[in-house]
């Protein structure tokens, strides 16, 4: 069906953070550009579009702001939503959404359940035993050897992961998860995996049903300090693509893993419309999955996006509506580069209501500045409101031109405590 988009078309994106302030940005380059509503946002969306203040997890709240905006198109950026069901909601109600369902989304919702797939679909990954108990967790740590990932099953925001060092340490996350419940019901089963060495990727593509449009690869700094040091975060900078995964190798990773995923989620009767995220390290023995997201990467997305020579309203609707093309989605040639600014103390408690500086003076640079963790003041002023507070994301023509970009724009913002990792992309030539 072909639609006119003489009228202008309202989308709702879901989600506060810095990739769904891309995901905003992008499809104001849309033509014609579409409307964009945000919920809840943050206050750098609130600059790009308009936010309103509903609970993205809400699904009978965001099924009525659908209906009310008369929304073409609904864009689910976190998982939470997906989990919980909005999307299934939402497309009950009549809306095109980009999003799966929550019975596809367990991908990401469950570890255990990931699994289960990729065994069916012939899919590699580490080997695994999921366990309910701290003495069948110890026997798995035991036949794995060392070093060994214990991983809360269910979702854990990102911090539901431990690759052990030693049986010691694997068997305080097993109690801290299974006695202590840490993590909540999400680490009542827990998946103990054979510890795999090489260098991670992150594969993203659009999916519909069967159809795949992979982005080119990208790679997220996911621990805090420089070097790889210190504990895991969301992210701390990103980069595309990853001269080590050219085009030929994404293609192959993608027959390998996102293609039978589809297949085994088909025959089970999903039909998978969103964004399927492979995390993959590319081990001595070849490419293994590491997790599944079912949504956009944050920060993968904020280098993606701006590469994209699409147009990203007609790609993500032709996603949500059963039109996708297969292939790689084209983007330009460079390069783009992704600095993420946190708060003070964050992975810990972050301190909120820090005053930031020279956001506008980043932009008039030229770098993408995408806000996650922040919110206007009584005054007017934007105060840090989270962990991770910006991306700085720059294009150039190769890694090091886009890299020193990002950091001479992220240079030109101060907050009190502000931190970000002095290495993202670094040693990365294309
Ligand atoms: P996940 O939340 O599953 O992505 O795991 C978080 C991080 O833990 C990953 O980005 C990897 O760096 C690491 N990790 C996960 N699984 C393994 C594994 N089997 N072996 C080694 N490192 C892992
Ligand atoms: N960059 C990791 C994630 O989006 O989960």
């Amino acid at each position: 069906m072909c639609q006119s988009r003489a009228v202008t078309e309202t989308v709702l994106v879901l989600g506060g953070g810095g990739r769904e302030h891309a995901i905003v940005r992008a499809l104001a380059r849309s033509r014609p550009a579409p409307r964009v509503v945000c919920a809840p946002g943050n206050a750098g969306m609130a600059r790009d579009a308009e936010t309103r203040a509903v609970d993205a997890v809400d699904a009978v709240a965001v099924v009525a702001l659908a209906r009310e905006l008369d929304a073409a198109l609904v864009v689910v950026g976190p998982e939470a939503p997906l989990v919980a069901g909005v999307a299934d909601a939402l497309r009950e109600a009549g809306f095109a959404t980009l999003g799966p369902g929550a019975g596809a989304a367990r991908l990401e919702g469950s570890k255990a359940f990931a699994k289960d797939v990729m065994a069916a679909a012939g899919v590699p990954t580490a080997a695994s035993r999921t366990v309910t108990s701290v003495a069948d967790g110890l026997a798995a740590v035991d036949a794995f050897g060392l070093p060994v990932a214990v991983k809360a099953d269910g979702l854990a925001a990102g911090k539901g992961v431990v690759v052990a060092h030693s049986r010691d340490e694997a068997e305080a996350a097993l109690r801290a998860s299974i006695e202590d419940r840490v993590f909540g019901e999400a680490g009542a089963s827990v998946v103990v995996e054979e510890g795999l060495t090489g260098r991670e990727v992150s594969l993203l593509a659009l999916c519909s049903g069967r159809v795949v449009a992979r982005f080119p690869a990208a790679r997220d700094y996911k621990p805090v300090g420089d070097g790889n040091t210190g504990p895991n975060t969301g992210g701390m900078g990103s980069v595309s693509p990853v001269p080590d995964i050219p085009d030929a190798l994404a293609d192959e990773l993608v027959d390998r893993v996102h293609r039978p995923v589809l297949a085994e989620l088909a025959r089970r009767g999903m039909d998978f419309r969103g964004v399927l995220y492979a995390g993959l390290m590319m081990t001595p023995d070849g490419a293994r999955v590491i997790e599944f997201n079912v949504r956009f990467g944050d920060p993968e997305t904020q280098v993606l996006l701006p590469r994209l020579e699409q147009d990203p309203l007609t790609l993500m609707r032709d996603a949500a509506e059963g039109r996708l093309a297969d292939g790689p989605v084209r983007v330009n040639d460079g390069a783009a580069v992704a600095v993420v600014m946190a708060a003070h103390n964050y992975p810990g408690t972050p301190r909120t209501g820090d005053a930031i500086a020279g956001l506008d003076d980043a932009a008039a640079a030229g770098a993408d500045v995408y806000h996650a963790g922040t919110r206007a003041a009584d005054d007017g002023s934007i105060v840090t409101a989270g962990g991770r507070v910006l991306a700085v994301s720059a294009r150039g023509d190769s890694i090091p031109d886009a890299r020193s970009r990002a950091y001479a724009a992220a240079r030109l913002i101060h907050f009190d405590g502000a931190h970000m990792r002095d290495d993202i992309a670094e040693g990365l030539d294309t």
